[in-house]
């Protein structure tokens, strides 16, 4: 596989980061995953400017214009032959030399880091026909879940809790409401409208949530932007999930209860076919 690494197309074992790399030691890094469908990037301009957004948030400086970035995610498509699949760009604050808590100067290099994942048929996952089964768990990471940092162990930690209990997915809850998945939004639906928490600091902006939510209001579909409880999703007729990898994922057990009829419902599996439709 051909990775970028600083501004270089490089086989992926010769692409070697610092151990002194922020993004390392102080996960002091943002990044960004686009799915790729038939070769074409889904969504790319959402994701630029979530980037963007994300480093404003830290005061970390843009090292390349969007048509660089552009450049290099068409380039790896290219030169890894990707049909369908994800690419992953990620940011760091770059290698200040020691370890320390205050921010290098404003002059360090910030270190960029592109490369692909080919998921052959990453449109027609099987998963989206059966849907996918979750258990809750408490919401225990920081307070800025906007900014799309690389500190996702507690994220890590409750899909491995999901795993163990025999699940797929874990949602999240704080103050007994549902935030988000750990990798994706989180949404349900009851008496024909769709619900998924409003945008704050407590959650990524997805950028197929912004989509899919225009989506459903240009079909006439209600869309209610609110928090709701794990109570109020398990009486739900739907539920779903969006993420750029996932794109819209139905959702058919929490913890152990059925939702609706316990099979992907009608608004997940239209939202599916218009937002592939749509994006690609
Ligand atoms: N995750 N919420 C969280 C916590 C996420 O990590 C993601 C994306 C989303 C959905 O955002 P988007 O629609 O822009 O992908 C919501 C990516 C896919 C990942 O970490 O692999």
């Amino acid at each position: 596989r051909t990775v970028y690494l600083n501004g270089d197309y490089l086989p992926e074992d010769e692409a070697k980061v610092s151990i002194f790399d922020r993004g390392f030691v102080m996960a002091d890094a943002i990044y960004e995953v686009t799915s790729v469908l038939g070769g074409k990037l889904i969504d790319f301009g959402g994701h630029m400017a979530r980037l963007k957004r994300s480093m404003d948030a830290l005061d970390m400086q843009n090292p390349l214009s969007d048509d660089e970035f552009l450049t290099a995610h068409r380039e790896l498509v290219t030169r890894n032959g990707i049909e369908d699949g994800l690419i992953y760009l990620q940011v760091t604050r770059g290698n200040p030399g020691d370890r320390d808590f205050a921010y290098p100067p404003a002059d360090t290099a910030p270190t960029v880091v592109m490369f692909t994942q080919s998921k052959p048929g990453l449109a027609d996952n099987p998963a989206a026909k059966q849907g996918i089964r979750v258990i809750s768990t408490e919401d225990l990471r920081w307070g800025r879940r906007d900014i799309k940092t690389v500190q996702l162990l507690y994220p890590s930690m409750a899909k491995m809790e999901a795993k163990a209990k025999g699940a797929d997915d874990a949602w999240l809850v704080e103050d007994g409401r549902v935030t988000e998945g750990t990798s994706n939004n989180a949404y349900i639906v009851k008496g024909g409208t769709i619900i998924t928490r409003e945008l704050s600091h407590d959650i990524l902006h997805g950028i197929t949530r912004a989509a899919v939510l225009r989506f459903a209001k240009e079909a006439q579909m209600k869309v209610e932007e609110r928090a709701f409880t794990i109570d109020e999703a398990k009486d739900a007729d739907e539920a779903f999930v969006t993420s750029a990898s996932a794109f819209v994922m139905p959702v058919v057990e929490i913890d152990g209860v059925s939702v609706g009829q316990g099979t992907p419902g009608p608004a997940a599996t239209r939202l599916r076919e218009i937002y592939l439709d749509e994006s690609r």
